[in-house]
């Protein structure tokens, strides 16, 4: 019989609770913890949502009643101490994240791993001062975690890789495709290669070379129709390697290496966006057109996951994964 852990989330905040979403149907049991009470309701409510979400969409088989009786929403953090796997992700502050870890030390059992959804903080960071670093992890999810088949996981200097395993087979249960950092380094895999693109649209804005639209098209039909097909390295084997190099050669010396984040941002930021959430971002919104990205971006999502199913390397068995 497959093994169903107890899982603790600390943290129920937007990824908490998707999160907890898509942990629920493979668990035993899951129980989730935010210092922030208030926040409790609210995250219940949305959890539901997001099951039934799941159900509507053939994601899962059971019935979100039945799933919701193995979710124990607490008031106390010492009740996750019986669980064997922690999932912390509360705010992405260092020196908060490392707090709660030391907390989290003297709750749990010394076998429970530890993972943190870190963005960007260096796990070797996280783990330094701990008394037993081995079992803690990154463990990176995209938002919306139930829908999303992204995962990374990240050993810092401390990590034991021997627990790897258990992690790689927890992602599968929760449909993920994982991908492992045997090294840790800022910011992983995902971010490091998104904030280098994002570096240079902005080069190219604050330029004069092109509009924010004209870039959202560029990229939203290139790198966008091939990346969730095939990644950089197998779309360079699709499509002949050495042009790539020919390309490299030229380009590398002219792209921005900026280490300052971009004027351009600091004052978009400073004037109060924050994208759709207040209408206000790169674009402007106004409440029909916020509401109607976000239930296309939903449905989006739910497409590309299936996309991403259908064209699984697993289902062209010619090589083995490697991690
Ligand atoms: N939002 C995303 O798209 C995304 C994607 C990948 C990773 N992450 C990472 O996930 C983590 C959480 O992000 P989020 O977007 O859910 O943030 P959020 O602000 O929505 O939620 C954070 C929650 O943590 C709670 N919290 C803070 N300190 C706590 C403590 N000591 N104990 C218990 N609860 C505490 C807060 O009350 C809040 O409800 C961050 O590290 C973030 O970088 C976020």
């Amino acid at each position: 019989m497959e093994t169903q852990y107890k899982i603790a989330v600390v943290g129920l905040g937007l990824m908490g609770q998707s999160i907890t979403s898509c942990i629920l149907p493979s668990s035993s049991e899951v129980i989730a913890f935010d210092k922030n009470t208030t926040q409790n309701s609210i995250a219940l409510n949305n959890i539901k949502n997001n099951l039934r979400e799941q159900k509507n969409e053939g994601i899962i088989d059971e019935d979100p009643h039945s799933l919701l009786s193995k979710l124990t929403i607490s008031h106390t953090i010492e009740k996750i101490r019986k669980c064997d796997i922690i999932i912390e992700t509360i705010s992405e502050n260092i020196d908060q994240k490392i707090a709660l870890l030391l907390q989290l030390e003297n709750i749990v059992d010394s076998g429970a791993l530890i993972c943190s959804n870190t963005s960007a903080i260096p796990v070797s960071l996280l783990q330094k001062d701990m008394q037993f670093p081995e079992r803690v992890f990154g463990l990176h999810w995209a938002e919306p975690a139930h829908i999303t088949r992204f995962m990374e996981i990240i050993c810092g200097d401390k990590s034991d890789s021997t627990h790897l395993s258990t992690l790689l087979n927890l992602a599968k249960k929760w449909e993920k495709e994982p991908s492992v950092l045997h090294k840790d380094i800022r910011g992983f895999i995902a971010n490091r290669i998104m904030y280098a693109m994002l570096r240079e649209a902005f080069f190219l804005v604050e330029n004069g070379y092109a509009t924010f639209e004209s870039v959202d098209r560029s990229l939203r039909n290139d790198v966008g129709y091939w990346i969730s097909f095939a990644g950089p390295f197998r779309f360079m084997d699709l499509t002949g390697i050495p042009a790539y190099l020919a390309v490299m050669k030229d380009l590398f010396p002219e792209l921005n290496n900026s280490t300052k984040p971009p004027a351009l941002m600091e004052k978009i930021v400073s004037e109060g966006a924050l994208g759709i959430k207040n209408g206000k971002g790169f674009y402007t919104y106004s409440r029909e057109s916020r509401q109607k990205w976000e239930e296309l971006f939903t449905s989006f999502t739910y497409d590309i996951r299936k996309l991403t199913h259908k064209y699984s390397t697993e289902k062209i068995k010619q090589s083995s994964e490697k991690y």
